[in-house]
């Protein structure tokens, strides 16, 4: 950890000393003096980092990297093991979703175990965050709440304590005295996420910082600042369900394929460790419509109910709405199967939903799609204990999807026993037939109709 220097600057007068003076050698002012960071610029270069010169990359010393463990599990695993000194991390997700919760818990976590943390808040006063800390269930006395918005306010407090860790909610509050700009501006947003990044990496004290991401085009979101920063964490899901994903989108200590997934219950943020089994919990067994797929959230392989329900339109226009899944998609695929399949939709309305609120991105999702629309047409249900996936293209054939073992294997724990898959996919997979599991290798939809319905 580098060491801090600091000077001592009269406020009257602005003249500057090596130590602490009672009277100020300038004006003459008793109790003027007040310690401030002394930074040399040649000693910071542009990232931000300390100035080094060139060495062997085998002379790299990496060893002096105990990384922090917040005891939120699912966070520390995002982040690829806890928090790193120095790190500046940000959070982003829509308000409302529970950034400022998931934080709160991060933070008891580490002061529980580390020391003090100092949580800044330029939303909230102090009285609502221990209402939510209450809450929560948890409060402890390293934990400071500083409300306050001025970032060399914060700045000298947190040189000050030496905390374990420094949370800002949220950067769009914060602003820096240097720049004339409004909290919240561009301007501004930058100018403190500079200012925070000079402190982390000067410091060695983490600093997590949280941005709201908002469709106003006045508001700087944090996209602004992802090259800045050393982890973008964002924080997802429908507000209306209790399932929120946190993802990594840019790690410089580790991967971004890792997920967390939490649940928002009365009592805060709960890690979810078996989501697929949660997400499954409610599904109707045998009704038609409903096709399970298997969906790679990152690295993490997820089961998933897709449900349609197609009816004869009322009106002149047939009606077509995707939750949780692309809207062109699904015109897409609705085309194949009526041009490859032969499943006439023109006077059908059609309905898509991806249960528990997440958002299907993956081609492998196709396949499901096109078999649960086929399933709600027909009135047949598919096979409960089939697991189906493929991409699906507009000739009407299934092309190859990744990781099929993972996909396979967290199904089969979860006592799945048929998978319709793409043929191309079957052919390479390694997984013996001796584990009990039917594998039908569709290569295309009409091929992969007849495997799910008899
Ligand atoms: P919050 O963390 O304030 O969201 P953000 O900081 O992202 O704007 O919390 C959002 C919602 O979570 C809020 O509407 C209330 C709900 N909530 C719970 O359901 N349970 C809880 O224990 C807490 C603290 C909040
Ligand atoms: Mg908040």
């Amino acid at each position: 950890m580098a060491k801090i220097k600091t000077k001592f600057v009269c406020q009257q007068c602005g003249s500057e000393a090596s130590k602490w003076l009672g009277r100020c050698p300038g004006c003459g002012e008793w109790n003027t003096m007040v310690e401030e960071v002394a930074v040399k610029k040649a000693e910071i270069t542009l990232t931000g980092m300390p100035a080094s010169k060139p060495k062997p990359i085998s002379m790299v010393d990496t060893s002096a990297m105990p990384r922090l463990l917040t005891g939120v599990g699912e966070f520390d695993r995002v982040l690829g093991g806890g928090i790193v000194p120095g790190a500046l991390l940000l959070i982003g997700g829509d308000p409302g979703i529970g950034k400022s919760t998931l934080l709160l818990q991060v933070a008891t976590g580490i002061a529980e175990k580390y020391g003090s943390v100092i949580y800044i808040s330029g939303e909230e006063s102090a009285a609502q965050i221990k209402i939510r800390a209450e809450r929560l269930g948890k409060i402890s006395n390293n934990l400071l709440i500083f409300t306050e918005n001025n970032l060399e306010t914060i700045i000298v407090e947190a040189l000050q304590h030496k905390p374990a860790l420094v949370i800002i909610d949220s950067i769009q509050t914060m602003y820096s005295p240097d720049i004339p700009s409004a909290p919240g501006s561009v301007g501004q947003v930058r100018e403190s996420t500079g200012k925070l990044m000079r402190f982390a990496k000067e410091s060695g004290i983490p600093t997590a910082i949280i941005g709201h991401v908002t469709k106003d085009g006045n508001i700087a979101g944090p996209r602004l600042l992802e090259h800045m920063v050393d982890v973008v964490l964002y924080f997802e899901g429908e507000r209306s369900y209790a399932f929120r994903v946190l993802r990594a989108i840019k790690n410089r200590f580790g991967s971004t394929n890792e997920s967390g997934i939490f649940s928002m219950e009365q009592h805060g943020l709960a890690e979810v460790t078996n989501p697929s089994g949660l997400l499954l919990a409610e599904r109707p067994q045998g009704a038609p419509g409903s096709v399970v797929l298997v969906y790679m959230e990152g690295v993490r392989p997820l089961l998933i109910e897709i449900q349609a329900l197609v009816s004869t339109t009322c009106f002149g226009m047939p009606r077509r709405m995707a939750a949780g899944f692309d809207y062109n998609r699904l015109l897409l695929l609705m085309a194949v199967l009526e041009k490859r399949v032969g499943i006439m939709l023109a006077n059908q309305d059609a309905y898509v939903n991806a249960v528990g609120g997440f958002k299907i991105v993956e081609p492998a999702a196709d396949l499901p799609v096109v078999l649960a629309i086929a399933s709600s047409f027909r009135g047949t249900a598919v096979d409960p204990s089939t697991v189906v996936m493929g991409e699906v293209g507009l000739t009407g054939e299934v092309r190859m999807i990744g990781r099929v073992e993972a996909r396979i294997a967290e199904a089969a724990a979860l006592g799945f026993k048929r998978f319709v898959i793409p043929a191309g996919n079957l052919s390479s997979l390694k997984l013996a037939r001796t584990t009990g599991l039917k594998l039908i290798g569709a290569a295309s939809v009409s091929e992969a109709m007849e495997a799910v319905f008899v």
